[in-house]
Parts: structure tokens; C-alpha cells; sequence
């Protein structure tokens, strides 16, 4: 089966576990971002070094292509990923921040190919008291969202750790690859009252 192609937008921070995991599952992994270097590992740092992208594969494992771009300029964005797929994308996850989300998911809309999954991940701001989550982006694709919360333990609250965001970001994934009904997942506790709304 020939490889197939995720792009993970935000892919290199609090999510790089999740990106990680579909390498490991096979998928070539496109990952743009301002600092690309951010998802690869020393060798891979030095090749990219005047460059725009760098792939970096491993033996058994899908493959990792680190792409410089900003949600500041998403046409630019899309063109720097148009370089290097070689297809239509068969998954996009997308943790982009809510003032980019929309101009950025209608950029890369036409790397996707017809009706390819997408997650879109928000923060718990992203939840309005009133109108809930925003619709998600890009008709024709069917998506889940993800919502991010905190964790409580005792008197202590916290963020999520990167490992429960990937995690949860990745149960979603899961979803939209067996071609699950279009849901929200909620990581963590978020308020639930917001939620309800
Ligand atoms: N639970 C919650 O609701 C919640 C929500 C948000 C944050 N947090 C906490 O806050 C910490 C940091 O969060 P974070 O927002 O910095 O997320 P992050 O996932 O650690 O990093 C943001 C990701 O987006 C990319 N990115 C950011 N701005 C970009 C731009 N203009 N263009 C292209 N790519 C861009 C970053 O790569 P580059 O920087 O290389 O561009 C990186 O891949 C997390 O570790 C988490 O603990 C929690």
C-alpha cells in the first residue's frame, strides 16, 4: 500500500506525540511550522539549514517532512506544502490558533483529497458561552473537534500534559480514520456548562 499523507498543522509542540505516533503508523507526516527544525532531530537540524524543507525518514516507519511557513501567510503556506506531497493529503490535524484557523484550513483545503477527515483541535477559549465551538472549517470534510481542557488532582489544577493532549488528540484522529460521525471530543475537564451551549 503506497504511503499515506498527514498534514499536522501545530504538529511540533504540544502535539508532536500525536504527529510522532502516525510515523510510527506509517504515515508520511508534513509538518509545517515557523521553526521546523522544532520536529526533527539533530542531523535532520543541519540538513535543513538554508532550507525551505527537509525530509527526514525512518527505516520501517513512515516518514517526516518538516516545512517553513506562518498562518500569518497561508497562501504562501499551502504553496510550501504543495512542494512536497506528492498527492491529495489523506488527513489534516489542525491546532492553528482561532484568529488563523479559518484562513489557514481554506488555504490547504486543495492539498486534500475529497472528503479526507480532518480534526481540528481548539483551545477551551475557543468554546463560546453562547454560540459553543465554531462550525468546523471546511465543508466537505468530515470533522472532529477537539477541545482542550485542564486536569485536576486534588486542590492542584494544570494544563494538560503534552502526552494527555496527544493522546486525546489522537483518540479523535482515530475516529475520522474509521470514518466515524463527525463529533467533539472534549480532552480534560472544560467547562461543561460552556460545553452544553
Ligand atoms: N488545555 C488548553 O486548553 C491549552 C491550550 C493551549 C495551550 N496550553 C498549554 O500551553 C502550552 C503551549 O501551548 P502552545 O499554544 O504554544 O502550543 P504548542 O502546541 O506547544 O505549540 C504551537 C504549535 O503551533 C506552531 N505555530 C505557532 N504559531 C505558528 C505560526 N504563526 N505559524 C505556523 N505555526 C505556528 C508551533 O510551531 P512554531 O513555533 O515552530 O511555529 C507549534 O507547532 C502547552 O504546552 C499546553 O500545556 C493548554
Amino acid at each position: 500500500m503506497s504511503e499515506r499523507t498527514a498534514l499536522v498543522l501545530g504538529g511540533t509542540g504540544m502535539l508532536k506525540g500525536c504527529a510522532d505516533e502516525l510515523v510510527a503508523q506509517g504515515w508520511r507526516v508534513v509538518l509545517p511550522s515557523r521553526r521546523p527544525d522544532g520536529a526533527l532531530g539533530t542531523a535532520a537540524k543541519a540538513a535543513l539549514r538554508g532550507r525551505a524543507h527537509v525530509p527526514h525518514a525512518t527505516t520501517g516507519q513512515g516518514s517526516r517532512i518538516a516545512v517553513a511557513a506562518d498562518w500569518a501567510r497561508p497562501a504562501e503556506l499551502a504553496d510550501r506544502v504543495r512542494e512536497v506531497v506528492t498527492g491529495p493529503a489523506d488527513l489534516l490535524v489542525a491546532w492553528v490558533h482561532a484568529s488563523y484557523r479559518e484562513a489557514v484550513l481554506r488555504a490547504i483545503a486543495p492539498l486534500l483529497a475529497p472528503r479526507a477527515p480532518v480534526v481540528e483541535v481548539h483551545d477551551s477559549g475557543a468554546v463560546h458561552p453562547v454560540r459553543g465551538l465554531p462550525d468546523p472549517a471546511l465543508d466537505g470534510h468530515p470533522t472532529q473537534q477537539v477541545v482542550l481542557g485542564f486536569t485536576c488532582h486534588g486542590d492542584s489544577t494544570r494544563w494538560l500534559s503534552h502526552e494527555e493532549t496527544s493522546t486525546g488528540v489522537l483518540t479523535a484522529v482515530h475516529r475520522a480514520l474509521d470514518g466515524r460521525p463527525p463529533s467533539v471530543h472534549q480532552v480534560g475537564e472544560v467547562d461543561t456548562w460552556v460545553m452544553r451551549h
